[in-house]
């Protein structure tokens, strides 16, 4: 998730429990102009594994470069993100541009499956619009060019992040399609996430915004008698992993995001949020702004709904 799965986030879900992680998407062009930003966060350190890398752009041989890289740095496996609703992204045909042309999303996914042995996976929506679902096509394409799984994000290009999460969709094509497909959109909860493993034909889920307001999610899918830790201890240990794993210059800015996003549903959230963003201009300020925010037995709770984030690259 672009702005949140840097290193140090990643780090942390893990050590909570996460069976996989993937960084943010990361740009092939830029990585081809050599941007030495786009390098970095190419990068992965063994704490972090099992990580796959999302990489994204409409020209195949830029694709098949960034994706080499990513083999060669030790990535579980290779993501495509073809789901990406930012217009600077879509305008180029990168994100989920690629739906309005399954021609050239074709190419794209070739010359990646050409360039690496590790498993390769797709990320994408239901189409561009209500009147262009192809979804279904998208699944069809992916089998027939070797990619090991599909995960779905079952809405539109148009919807962003309005509207309802299509799992009846989701459901249909995992039933018929012939590339596993992985269901992703609102799942809330651990509970809400072993339900749909339990019910539904998907191969697998993916959880984005829920963990950001309880990380322990996936710890609590494995073991429902999971005693949680409290959010000192878990701002604690966000801390020092930022310390070490974040540049100086975005530690405040990142460790507020985590904070803000574990407040969700506390009692006078908004004022801590307002405040923190406005007052805490380093780590070490933004960890005791915190910390007297927060009571001391405060656990994370999973949220009820997820409109407190509603943008995003995919
Ligand atoms: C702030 C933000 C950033 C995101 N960045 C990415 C991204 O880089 N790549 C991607 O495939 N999806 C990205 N997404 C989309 C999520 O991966 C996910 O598909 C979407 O939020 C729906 O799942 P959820 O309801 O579990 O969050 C982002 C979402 C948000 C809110």
């Amino acid at each position: 998730m672009a702005g949140i799965t840097d290193r140090a986030y990643r780090t942390f879900l893990r050590q909570l429990g996460a069976p996989t992680v993937v960084t943010e998407l990361i740009s092939a062009d830029s990585y081809v102009h050599g941007n030495k930003l786009t390098r970095e966060m190419l990068t992965l350190t063994p704490e972090e594994g099992p990580c796959g890398i999302q990489i994204f752009g409409a020209i195949p041989n830029n694709m098949a470069e960034i994706a080499k890289i990513a083999e060669k740095n030790g990535a579980a496996f290779v993501d495509i993100n073809f789901g990406c609703p930012v217009p600077k992204v879509t305008k180029s045909g990168a994100g989920s541009g690629a739906l309005l042309n399954l021609v050239k999303m074709r190419e794209v996914i070739r010359s990646v499956r050409q360039a690496v042995n590790i498993p390769l996976s797709i990320k994408s929506r239901l189409g561009w619009d209500s009147t262009h679902i192809v979804a279904d096509q998208v699944s069809q394409i992916a089998h027939e060019e070797g990619v090991n799984w599909f995960v779905l994000h079952a809405r539109t290009r148009e919807q962003a992040y309005k509207g309802q999460n299509n799992w009846e969709y989701t459901e249909q094509l995992a039933q018929d399609s012939p590339c596993p497909i992985v269901g992703n959109g609102d799942i809330y909860s651990a509970e809400h996430a072993n339900h749909i493993l339990k019910h539904q034909k998907v191969s697998g889920i993916m959880i984005g915004r829920a963990a950001l307001a309880n990380p322990c999610i996936f710890a609590q899918m494995q073991n429902q008698d999971f005693v949680l830790p409290t959010i000192y201890e878990l701002l604690l240990q966000f801390h020092d992993i930022t310390l070490r794993a974040t540049h100086e210059k975005v530690q405040a800015v990142r460790f507020k995001k985590c904070a803000i996003w574990m407040s969700y549903g506390k009692p006078h959230s908004h004022a801590f949020r307002s405040q923190l963003l406005q007052e805490a201009q380093t780590l070490g300020q933004a960890l005791k702004l915190s910390l007297e925010y927060f009571q001391p037995e405060d656990r994370p709770t999973s949220p009820n709904d997820l409109t407190f984030l509603k943008g995003g690259h995919g």
